[in-house]
């Protein structure tokens, strides 16, 4: 029997970035929640009889939004949804389900790397039947039915028991509770040479992987200690837990360091990795060797080839504006398209589809391909192993060859949290105003050679997407690109990302090289005398 639950709107349910993400008190009020949802399932056509996937990082609140999400979904007329056991789902692993069940699309419960609790955050976002997350019309179209939406959905039917594998019925719908790495293991096993790592494993290959007590877990046991066969132990912090231990779930050298420095110890491993809340970030560290999210992208593209996924070569190279120019440089070389792209992962989804790209990548510890519509934390620790077994070399001498013989981007990004908002935007504000006055300005020993508010024009589907970020170009490759977050859920986060490339000068110290830099951005931005912070809070 289907019920109907009068409702009135919600003002603040505007998907950002990565869907909706705010503070569980927020999530816990009367049908905040179900008003998402039910909107979500208003704007979704063709659901009749569609499978639909369900699954999130474990957080608190996890479960119980799936058991109302799968009776609102037998309201709705779904005709399956596939949740995975104990409601647990990696961000790529949901992507991966939704494209091999066919399913129409999903609900990914996540707030990334942002820390969870009752104290903390809580998100759910739409992914599509490409397994990628919604595009703009679609989060919008959403975000207009949150504003009028009058009444949700459900069926009155008891919880089900999400720990128990096999199919259940809710109403007349089944639902299909499945072993949420099964599929992505094997997936895995599909694009990279296992048995190349393992016999480097046998031979004394040795790493740590921090799970950050996240989604990861499960999944990097079952891939890293049991199919790959690196010792017990590897994986640390393995077990999903509702508040992440009370840390951070994001792997950046600030949450993840007590990594960084068992990595930076005498006695490390060859190779250290962390992945985010969600599982589709990644951290990568070798033996005394921190390699920056741009970077990672960059080697992992020159390098692709010797993984068997990727042996055919790569159709393109996309990375968000803020990344580092590194990847165009191997793009360059390999003779295929460089794609610059707004921040967030939605971006690449056409070039995808299209067959316009194959690796993409963000500064935010964001790197994937298209095995997935998402990116993949995994994924990316997989290729590094797989690259260092064949050439059987270090991280540090891999990226020692790679600035060789590509010269070196040197990059930071700088994050100034909780700012008041009214504050960032004026910042912001008085930025574009002064764009036209920028290039040949001097700041210091620097002269600005370019400056405007990047807009992407997707070359697939024409849409325009603009106000994306101000881009400050410097004299001889040097950038400096300042936007707000699109994902903070307090006041708000002014991101300063930082930038200089040598052909020549591949041993400096990141800090020594930007100092310039950093100096000029204060300058252009006025960030002291509109935030009143003198440094940021987190450097990455
Ligand atoms: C941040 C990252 C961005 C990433 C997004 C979702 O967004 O900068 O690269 O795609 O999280 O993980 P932001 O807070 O900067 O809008
Ligand atoms: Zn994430």
């Amino acid at each position: 029997m289907i019920r109907e639950c009068p409702t009135t709107p919600y003002d603040d349910q505007k998907p950002g970035t990565s869907g909706l993400r705010k503070k569980v008190r927020v999530f816990e009020q009367p049908n905040y929640a179900e008003n998402f949802i039910q909107s979500v399932f208003d704007v979704v056509e063709d659901k009749a009889g569609a499978t639909l996937v369900i699954g999130g990082d474990g957080r608190y609140l996890n479960r119980s939004v799936i058991q109302r999400a799968i009776r609102m979904a037998a309201a709705n007329g779904f005709g399956r949804v596939v949740v995975g056991q104990g409601g647990i789902l990696s961000t790529p692993a949901a992507s991966h389900l939704i494209r091999k069940r066919g399913a129409i699309g999903g609900l990914v419960l996540s707030a990334s790397h942002n820390p969870g609790g009752p104290n903390e955050d809580f998100g759910i976002k739409y992914n599509i039947a490409n397994g990628g997350p919604a595009p703009e019309k679609v989060t919008e179209a959403i975000h207009a039915r949150t504003l009028t939406i009058d009444r949700w959905l459900t069926v009155d039917a008891d919880d089900v028991d999400l720990d128990a594998m096999g199919t259940v019925e809710v109403g007349d719908m089944p639902v299909e509770i499945v072993d949420p790495v099964a599929d992505y293991a094997t997936l895995m096993e599909t694009l990279f040479d296992f048995a190349a790592i393992r016999r480097a494993v046998d031979g004394g290959f040795r790493m740590i992987f921090d799970a950050m007590s996240a989604v990861t877990g499960p999944y990097a046991h079952e891939i890293l200690e049991r199919r790959l066969a690196f010792p017990a132990g590897t994986v640390r912090n393995g077990t999903p837990l509702e508040d992440f231990g009370g840390h951070h779930p994001d792997p950046n050298l600030v949450h993840a360091r007590e990594l960084y420095e068992a990595m930076m110890a005498p006695d490390a491993p060859d190779f250290g990795a962390a992945s985010d809340g969600d599982g589709d970030r990644n951290l990568i560290i070798g033996r005394g060797r921190f390699i920056t999210p741009s970077d990672s992208l960059a080697m992992l593209a020159a390098n692709a080839h010797l993984a068997q996924g990727y042996a055919g070569g790569l159709k393109g190279i996309a990375r968000s504006m803020p990344t580092s120019a590194a990847a165009d440089r191997v793009a360059e070389s390999l003779g295929v398209r460089a794609y610059e792209t707004p921040t967030g992962w939605k971006f690449f989804g056409n070039l995808l589809d299209a067959g316009l790209a194959t690796i993409c990548g963000e500064e935010s510890a964001g790197t994937g391909s298209d095995h997935v519509r998402e990116k993949d934390g995994l994924w990316a620790v997989l290729l590094w192993l797989n690259i260092l077994a064949v050439r059987d070399v270090s991280v540090d001498a891999l990226a020692r060859d790679h600035w060789a013989r590509f010269g070196r981007n040197y990059y930071a990004r700088h994050d100034y949290e909780g700012v008041d908002s009214a504050a960032a935007d004026a910042l912001m504000a008085e930025l574009r105003a002064a764009l036209p006055t920028l290039p040949g300005a001097r700041f210091g020993g620097l002269t600005v050679a370019a400056a405007d508010d990047f807009a992407y024009h997707d070359p697939v589907d024409g849409s325009v997407s603009d106000h994306q970020g101000v881009r400050v170009l410097i004299e001889g490759g040097s950038r400096t690109v300042f936007r707000l977050s699109g994902t903070g859920t307090s006041g708000a986060t002014l991101r300063v990302y930082l930038e200089r490339y040598e052909a020549e000068v591949i041993d400096g110290e990141t800090g020594a090289m930007l100092a310039d830099l950093v100096a000029a951005a204060d300058r252009i931005a006025g960030i002291v005398r509109h935030t009143g912070r003198t440094a940021p809070d987190v450097v990455t």
